[in-house]
């Protein structure tokens, strides 16, 4: 997020300073026009802001806290999202999000209005949570085009002198297909339940405003606000003429309404012009959010599970949620395809009796232990990226990479100690010094032309398919199948680990850094010979392949003598071999299962085992 200069008026951060009370004016008499309403409507807040919370509360009996928890649930705010808060008054939504968040993104919140900025402020230090607060004009927002991931306001755009360009800057702040969601007071669609929710604002909650306030006024221009406001569809025109798909969601009986806008690229919103049908209506949108395809092999294997995963991610922000830990949830929530945990998730849920609970946790724990592994992993590689992102150890130096990789091994242990299955705790430490070994032994047999192909599968069995084979024992245990069924499931992960890793080895030489998240060429330029290059040296006669690789010790970095391998491989059908080599696993890994019980779930063991060899990433 960045603070443009393109607004007339300087935005002010609050850190801390003393903020002055502006002076009271006496509040304007009648109806407001236009040009009136910003000096009013900062009059009014700034009369009510010691007291708005209590209105809220006692006026809404609760429900608008609700209504805001559903705003930040609908808005599916991450961990590592940016989020902007307009008109954030008393800071409730802002201090939703950050909660959620659990300190490690960036919230924002901006309001014009200083007595409610230093309420939100004295709540959010009282949490001790880290939210920028700044003193500005929604419809002149002080921040660059796509700072934000998600922008939130509540009960709020009534308030603004112009809606549309209030909208305008709320979409031009939020990056192409992030989130614009809008909490507002509701227009019932029912006629009776409008009027007796208009007869209540104009009543009850006017007095009791006064008894909390001492004063009428402010609660007659709320009250009048919510019955002038437009309609659902006509905030929904607005926000598609801002390029904005927008949904509409009611809650509670249409007492507050809430809109779902996705910013569309220029394309998308032409299209969606195109396509738009006048006589839409609020149950029909006439757009509805951009999401994502949703069509490879590995998506289609995990739809069973989705529910699990989601609430595996959910378990793993619960166990970093813990100060030291902050740092590593980008890596987290960085966007990892969660094999592992898919693997116990699978294994156990197709067994006869799965206990969900303890697969959850466990699969939970392997993910744990996996990004422990890389982040050490990526020391040892010297990686700048990984899912990508910057590497840990690249962003926080190498102690702080070295402490966070044990601080997960151990929270990983402390969670499967928890489940109290010895089976299981005695699987997961064979693994890990499993992995240890294999890495041990890549080091080892670093700049070694001579490597057999046998001793490269031990060393990957060790260092990849051992974890994911302890994924899949696991996952079977704890799914109740018989000891010859785990065996096989073992074996079955084994062999995908196996074909999983030579394919990661091949993609080193062939893929994309955009698409891998992560660099190329960077198994060779640390000495290590994959399975490609391997079958590359056997096509050679001694004397060529010590030419060819004369460079290794010394210059093994250099990009030219890369990519001349990587183009010999290539030439010399190394990397085919290598990627038939891998299919044959997946093919083994395969026929393992034929013969086991797997509760309907056939076709994701086979999805998974095609993504193994198909994967591009
Ligand atoms: C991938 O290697 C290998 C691993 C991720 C395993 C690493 C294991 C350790 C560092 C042992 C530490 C163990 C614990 C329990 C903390 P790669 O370099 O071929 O894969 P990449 O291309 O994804 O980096
Ligand atoms: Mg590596």
């Amino acid at each position: 997020m960045e603070v443009s200069t393109r607004s007339s008026q300087e935005p002010q951060a609050l850190c801390g300073q003393t903020i002055l009370e502006p002076s009271l004016n006496s509040p304007a008499p009648g109806p407001v026009p236009t040009e009136e309403k910003r000096p009013f409507i900062q009059r009014l807040f700034t009369r009510i802001a010691p007291r708005y919370d209590w209105f809220n509360r006692l006026a809404s009996c609760g429900l608008d806290q609700h209504w805001r928890k559903t705003v930040v649930e609908r808005a599916g705010i991450q961990p590592n999202h940016r989020v902007l808060d307009v008109c954030a008054g008393t800071g409730d939504l802002a201090i939703l999000c950050a909660t959620r968040q659990r300190g490690v993104g960036l919230v924002v919140g901006l309001d014009m209005n200083r007595a409610m900025l230093t309420c939100a402020q004295r709540k959010q230090r009282a949490k001790q949570l880290a939210i920028t607060w700044f003193e500005g004009d929604a419809e002149a927002l002080p921040f660059t085009n796509d700072s934000f991931d998600r922008v939130v306001v509540g009960f709020s755009t009534r308030n603004l002198t112009n809606l549309t360009n209030g909208l305008r800057e709320m979409v031009r702040v939020l990056r192409p297909n992030g989130q614009l969601v809008i909490l507002e007071t509701g227009h019932p669609a029912n006629p009776i339940v409008w009027l007796a929710y208009q007869a209540f604002l104009f009543t009850v909650a006017r007095v009791v405003g006064f008894l909390v306030t001492g004063e009428w006024w402010p609660f007659t221009y709320l009250a009048k606000s919510v019955r002038q406001f437009l309609t659902p569809p006509q905030v929904m025109e607005r926000l598609q003429s801002v390029h904005a798909a927008v949904q509409y969601l009611p809650l509670s009986c249409g007492l507050a309404s809430v809109y779902l806008a996705t910013k569309l690229s220029q394309d998308q919103h032409s299209t969606s012009l195109s396509g738009m049908n006048d006589s839409a209506t609020i149950d029909r949108p006439r757009w509805q959010p951009h999401e994502p395809p949703t069509s490879s092999t590995l998506d289609q294997a995990l739809t069973p599970i989705r529910r699990e995963l989601d609430a595996v991610t959910e378990r793993l922000l619960e166990q970093l949620d813990d100060p030291v830990a902050r740092n590593v949830v980008y890596l987290i929530t960085a966007g990892g395809k969660r094999l592992r945990p898919a693997l116990v998730l699978l294994t156990g849920l197709s067994g006869r009796a799965p206990n969900r609970r303890a697969l959850i946790d466990t699969a939970t724990a392997v993910e744990l232990i996996h990004t422990a592994t890389l982040i050490h992993d990526d020391i040892i590689d010297q990686s700048q990226l990984r899912r990508a992102q910057p590497t840990f150890h690249e962003r926080w130096g190498t102690e702080r990479a070295l402490l966070m990789g044990d601080y997960l091994h151990s929270t990983a242990f402390r969670l499967l100690a928890q489940l109290q299955v010895p089976e299981v705790m005695g699987v997961m430490a064979d693994v890990c010094q499993q992995l240890c070994r294999g890495e041990l032994r890549e080091v080892e047999a670093r700049y070694r032309l001579d490597l057999r192909e046998d001793e490269y599968l031990e060393i990957i069995r060790d260092k990849t398919a051992s974890l994911i084979s302890g994924c899949c024992q696991v996952g079977a245990q704890l799914g109740g199948y018989a000891p010859d069924a785990i065996r096989h499931l073992a074996a079955f992960g084994l062999h995908l680990g196996l074909a999983f890793q030579i394919i990661d080895d091949c993609l080193d030489l062939t893929g994309d850094t955009r698409e891998l998240g992560k660099s190329i060429h960077a198994d060779l330029d640390k000495g290590a010979l994959s399975l490609p290059i391997i079958y590359l040296t056997q096509t050679l006669s001694t004397t060529e392949r010590d030419r060819l690789f004369a460079p290794l010790r010394e210059h093994a970095t250099d990009p030219e003598f890369l990519t001349r391998i990587a183009q010999a491989a290539a030439s010399a059908g190394a990397i085919a071999r290598a990627q038939r080599r891998a299919a044959e696993f997946a093919r083994t890994a395969q026929e393992l299962v034929a013969q086991i019980p797997l509760n309907g779930l056939m076709g994701a063991y086979q999805q998974l085992s095609e993504y193994a060899v198909s994967r591009r990433s």
